[in-house]
């Protein structure tokens, strides 16, 4: 019986991720055993060529649904409503073509990396994150659709394997992140690092979006295989952590840790950097790796990519636990 897709891996010029391509329209019938493949590649999955998937954006949700049991509605999380799609709510727009839109990354500063190469490395390259790990539980698995991608060489999504980063961390690390915690902000409530070195008071809390604990290193639920889970500057909450139990702030001894953490997981040969061409979908699993983007010219080019999240399969860290953002379940009164 055919899995109705072939599969090459790593991913060009990584050492994990694979590209899968499939040999069929996924209107006509959706192909099985995505979840294991993107488990076996280290948990990046490239599917090229769903262009499908610009006319009838419902199809980005139904390959989504392979992936676990929830498709989150993204009227009921933390983002702003003008990044919704109009028309399919479990669609978050990442685009610079609706008002209000967050500007891109900044360019790295020096632009190229000590040995000339198009820079990965934290901190000359800034933005890694995991999506959404400011609320618990945290979605699993996130798929992007390049709608409208930037020309190449603007625009990449870069990615960092938190498995290959754990097994390579030195004993003495190893040791510091066992049982730690980070403390994650959502972007947006005042946490983020320059607004700590800025001397900033943050405002108070929604008790909805506070931020949240997440463990350091987790263990992923379906290979069972442990992983780094941290962010840096804009998600991280720098006034109480960045991690619990270590002093505060950006100057104190859990700054020094987070970057240290922070460069020894994007080291080059843990990263994948992605051009993206129209009708790519990229599947990432949040719980194994982080990501961040490149600068484009806003002024200049448009983009387009939709996001879904898939939730409901987070570990045994999290059993029983309700949504953190969901404002009734917290007794809030905003
Ligand atoms: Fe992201």
């Amino acid at each position: 019986m055919s899995a109705h897709f072939e599969i090459a891996s790593p991913l060009p010029g990584a050492t994990f991720g694979a590209i899968l391509r499939l040999g069929r329209s996924i209107a006509d019938s959706l192909p099985y055993g995505l979840p294991q493949a993107l488990a076996e590649a280290g948990g990046l999955l490239l599917i090229p060529g769903l262009h499908e998937i610009a006319g009838k954006p419902e199809l980005l949700v139904r390959l989504s649904r392979l992936f676990g049991p929830e498709i989150e509605d993204y009227r009921t999380l933390l983002t702003g409503r003008n990044m919704v799609h109009s028309t399919v709510p479990e669609i978050f727009m990442v685009t610079n073509m609706v008002s209000g839109a967050r500007p891109p990354p900044r360019r790295p500063e020096p632009p190229l990396a000590p040995d000339g190469r198009f820079p990965v490395q934290y901190p000359q390259r800034k933005g890694w994150h995991t999506d959404q790990s400011y609320r618990r539980p945290p979605p699993d698995i996130s798929l992007f659709f390049a709608a409208n991608p930037v020309a190449r060489e603007r625009g990449q999504t870069i990615f960092a394997n938190g498995t290959l980063a754990y097994e390579a961390l030195p004993d003495e690390l190893k040791a510091r992140v066992e049982g730690l915690e980070g403390l994650h902000a959502q972007p947006g409530t005042g946490r983020s690092r320059e607004a700590a070195v800025a001397g900033t008071t943050p405002r108070a809390f929604a008790a909805h979006e506070r931020s949240q604990r997440q463990p350091v290193v987790r263990t992923h639920p379906v290979t069972g295989k442990r992983a780094l889970y941290l962010c840096e500057s804009g998600q991280m909450d720098w006034f109480d952590g960045p991690f619990v139990g270590l002093q505060p702030g950006p100057q104190g001894d859990g700054a020094k840790l987070l970057d240290a953490l922070m460069t020894h997981y994007t080291r080059p040969e843990f990263v994948y950097v992605h051009e993206w061409t129209e009708g790519d979908v990229l599947v990432w699993d949040n719980r194994c790796l982080v990501h961040t983007a490149t600068w484009y010219d806003a002024d200049k080019e448009q983009r387009m990519m939709w996001r879904t999240t898939v939730r409901g399969n987070p570990g045994a860290n999290y059993a029983g636990e309700a949504k953190s953002w969901i404002a009734k379940e917290q007794g809030a009164t905003v």
